[in-house]
């Protein structure tokens, strides 16, 4: 039955790490996958999450099954986190949502209730867009068409473009949007975009379909969820898969939620009904730690303060890499103008080199980074931003 199947080649993301780990150069750098590390190169556990999770220790009382949805608890605190407390979506009682297994875990619920609403409904995705978006989206049953986004010859947005390709999306299409720090790109929406292509959304009937991976690891935790919030309150109904692997630094704990903003209460009611049958055929129930753990740090003043405190320590330390590195490949003579980096938002940016100049960094140096350029601005460190900078250098002479 299975001889006929063939090997397919690694993950573009993931497979890089395997490589990076078997390589014995001292001096390899990772900025490949999108995982926080601190000045050391560790991916630390928050201080929050650990005192979350020593609670969590003593005060459990049960593995009982938690239901498709995961605890209420979890699903009203992250309601609130991403759409704010008091919004009108929330005090219309018109959101409804699930707890799931990572961002990805909500990519694919909601991909999946989408389908259901309208089979094979078009999504329209940025170009350039995460490479997990596709077969999350796609293998659920969507048809994938792509919009402009980003320009790599200028390294800025392309927005005009989007605005001219988006104008023929209409009532039962989906359109994604990254709510913040765009990955890969790192080029944001700014608020008067976002207000643009709320009224297109309003006017035209398409779903927008948010996806917030990275809050408060671009400005701030309301600041990254701006344009999300606008488009909620611009349209009657929208989708939202919202991670807690990078802000809560939950990443192995998968943890995430599926989120959809319905025209009523009664239209959420029979929604939500449907959603949770697509979990229950797929998973049955998400995992219960990593909620709970984001349960009792969003519901505790104390817990949400240090965590707010250790969000905005690993925010700053991205742009402070942000700019240093930018310095540093000037020093270093690098040749082209690398300011855009500094403009940029969140975990990544294009680096904007040739696939054959990320392979001889690679091969040569130990630099390992996706094949379109994209780095992982947290894999750099003051350690290594020297060795980066001057290496690049020398490909970009060579
Ligand atoms: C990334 O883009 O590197 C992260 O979102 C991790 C992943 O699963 O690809």
């Amino acid at each position: 039955m299975f001889d006929h199947l063939s090997s397919l080649p690694a993950d573009p993301i993931l497979g890089l790490l395997a490589t990076y780990r078997a390589d014995e150069n001292p001096r390899k750098i990772d900025l490949g996958v999108g995982v926080y590390k601190d000045e050391a190169g560790h991916t630390p556990v928050l201080q929050a999450v650990k005192e979350a999770e020593t609670r969590l220790l003593r005060s459990e009382e049960t593995k009982a099954y938690v239901g498709p949805a995961g605890t209420a608890g979890f699903n009203t605190a992250m309601q609130e986190l991403v759409l704010g407390a008091g919004h009108p979506a929330l005090v219309g009682n018109r959101v409804r949502s699930a707890q799931t297994p990572g961002g990805c875990g909500a990519l694919r619920v909601l991909a999946e209730f989408a389908n259901r609403a309208k089979e094979h409904a078009t999504i329209w995705v940025s170009d350039p867009t995460w490479a997990n978006h596709v077969p999350l989206l796609g293998n659920a049953g969507l048809q994938i068409k792509s919009y402009p986004y980003y320009d790599r010859a200028t390294s800025s947005l392309k927005f005009d473009a989007m605005v001219e390709t988006l104008k023929q999306v209409g009532e039962g299409e989906l359109v994604l949007f990254h709510a913040c720090c765009h990955n890969p790109c790192g080029a944001d929406l700014s608020r008067e975009q976002w207000q643009v292509l709320a009224e297109m959304a309003q006017k035209q009937g398409f779903t927008p379909f948010i996806d917030m991976a990275y809050q408060g690891f671009g400005d701030s935790l309301d600041a990254d969820a701006y344009g999300l919030r606008l488009m909620a309150e611009s349209v009657p109904e929208m989708l939202v898969a919202a991670s807690c692997s990078k802000n809560f630094g939950l990443y192995r704990e998968r943890v995430g939620m599926a989120m959809a903003i319905y025209r009523d209460a009664d239209s959420a009611d029979r929604g939500q009904s449907q959603m949770l049958n697509v979990v229950r055929g797929n998973y049955s129930m998400p995992p219960n730690h990593g909620g709970a753990i984001v349960e009792a740090i969003l519901t505790d003043a104390g817990l949400r303060a240090n965590w707010e405190a250790e969000l905005t320590e690993m925010r700053e330390r991205i742009n402070s890499l942000r700019s240093g590195l930018v310095e540093s490949l000037e020093k270093a003579g690098a040749v082209g103008d690398f300011h855009f980096i500094q403009q940029q938002k969140g975990m990544f940016s294009f680096l904007g080199i040739t696939p054959e100049q990320v392979q001889k960094l690679q091969q040569d140096y130990s630099i390992y980074m996706v094949d379109s350029s994209r780095i992982s601005i947290a894999g750099l460190s003051r350690n290594n931003m020297d060795y980066f900078c001057a290496s690049v250098a020398e490909v970009l002479e060579s």
